[in-house]
């Protein structure tokens, strides 16, 4: 497997809605970060699903080295 495009240094700060179903990029291809806009397709990658339990604000990950995906974990500090 190829490796994603790294797209930012910090997380995305999202506010999002409860019951909402939202799709992170997880290649870094999307011009729609943090979520995906089908870019990824012909590779390996597919969107992580997320559904929002409660509306708030996330921070999803940007650098996509998560290793708890779609949200930040810290990696982009490596
Ligand atoms: S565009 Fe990146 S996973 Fe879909």
């Amino acid at each position: 497997m190829s490796d994603p495009v790294i797209v930012t240094d910090t997380p995305f700060a999202v506010t999002v809605e409860e019951g909402k179903t939202y799709y992170w990029c997880s290649c870094g291809k999307s011009q729609s970060q943090p979520f995906c806009d089908g870019s990824h397709a012909g590779s390996d990658f597919t969107p992580i699903e997320y559904t929002a339990t409660e509306s708030k604000e996330l921070y999803f990950c940007g650098c996509k080295a998560t290793k708890a995906a779609p949200f930040c974990d810290g990696s982009h500090k490596d």
